[in-house]
């Protein structure tokens, strides 16, 4: 039996988490993590600091804050981690880093094997089309959600820089007398409303010609699948960083 615990418990993701891992013959919720109520058949804590159940891994869609409680908790005892929350600083990031000297981290700011198949087309087309293609990546998202740009749309941008020996740095959002686009520049512009899950476009635009690769999610359950699914792959793995791709490649 794999025992999970879920941070983030009471929101949106934390919740479709919930209902598919209790879906699962050989997966159980043992606690949840959240730092406001939340009704549940299990126990559910404001820290990791209370935390008493053991788990084989951590699955988290909340946000950024209170990491260190977590790591922390999770150097302690071993527990895997699927790190699926977003807005993580570039000192979060490092210090997941060091996390996984200790235990098995799977973090990646999209769980949805189709985004992970695009991140591949995207620097394949980036590679191919140079530098005279400018890229431009426009995520749309809920108007619920907190951090802009998109982890996701951040990730994209990284494959696209991969094919160039001199890095694009990013330009989020433009606005007033801002000057002629240089070629240096990748643009991220984040658009929020209504229920809109997730929509990635990846637009190279040339002389004359635009190709456009896209993803669209159709519902949070593409996420929560994609969670479980990296829940069972990172249990019992030794300590070390995976993502979506690690999954896919077996
Ligand atoms: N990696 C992916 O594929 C993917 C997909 C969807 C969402 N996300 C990310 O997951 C996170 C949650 O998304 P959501 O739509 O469920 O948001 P949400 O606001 O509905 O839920 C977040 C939950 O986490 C709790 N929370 C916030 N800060 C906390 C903390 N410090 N300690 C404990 N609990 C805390 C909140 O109380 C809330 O119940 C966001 O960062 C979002 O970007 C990632």
């Amino acid at each position: 039996m794999i025992d999970v615990i879920i941070r983030g418990i009471g929101g949106h993701m934390g919740r479709n988490v919930l209902e598919l891992v209790e879906n699962e013959e050989d997966m159980r919720c043992v606690a949840g993590v959240d730092i406001r109520p939340v009704k549940a058949d299990v126990p559910v804590y404001a820290s990791f600091t209370d935390v008493r159940e053991k788990a084989d891994v951590v699955i988290d869609f909340s946000s950024a804050d209170g990491l260190e409680d977590e790591l922390s908790w999770a150097e302690r005892t071993g527990c895997a981690l699927v790190l699926a929350s977003t807005g993580y600083s570039e000192a979060d990031l490092r210090r997941i880093d060091r996390c996984a000297n200790t235990v098995a981290v799977f973090k990646t700011a999209n769980l949805s094997v189709g985004v992970n198949i695009l991140q591949a087309l995207v620097r394949q087309a980036a590679a191919a089309l140079g530098e005279q293609f400018d890229i431009e990546i426009v995520e749309k998202h809920h108007h619920f959600k907190k951090d802009a740009p998109s982890g996701t749309a951040l990730m994209l941008a990284e494959s696209a820089n991969e094919a160039f020996a001199e890095k694009k740095h990013y330009v989020c959002g433009r606005e007033g007398m801002v000057g002629a686009r240089t070629q240096s520049e990748i643009g991220i512009h984040a658009v929020r409303g209504g229920t809109i899950v997730g929509e990635h476009e990846v637009i190279f635009a040339g002389e004359d010609e635009i190709v456009t690769l896209s993803h669209s999610a159709r519902s949070k359950r593409v996420f929560a699948a994609g969670a479980v699914r990296a829940a069972r792959f990172v249990c019992g793995k030794p300590a070390g960083k995976y993502d979506m791709h690690d999954v896919i490649a077996r």
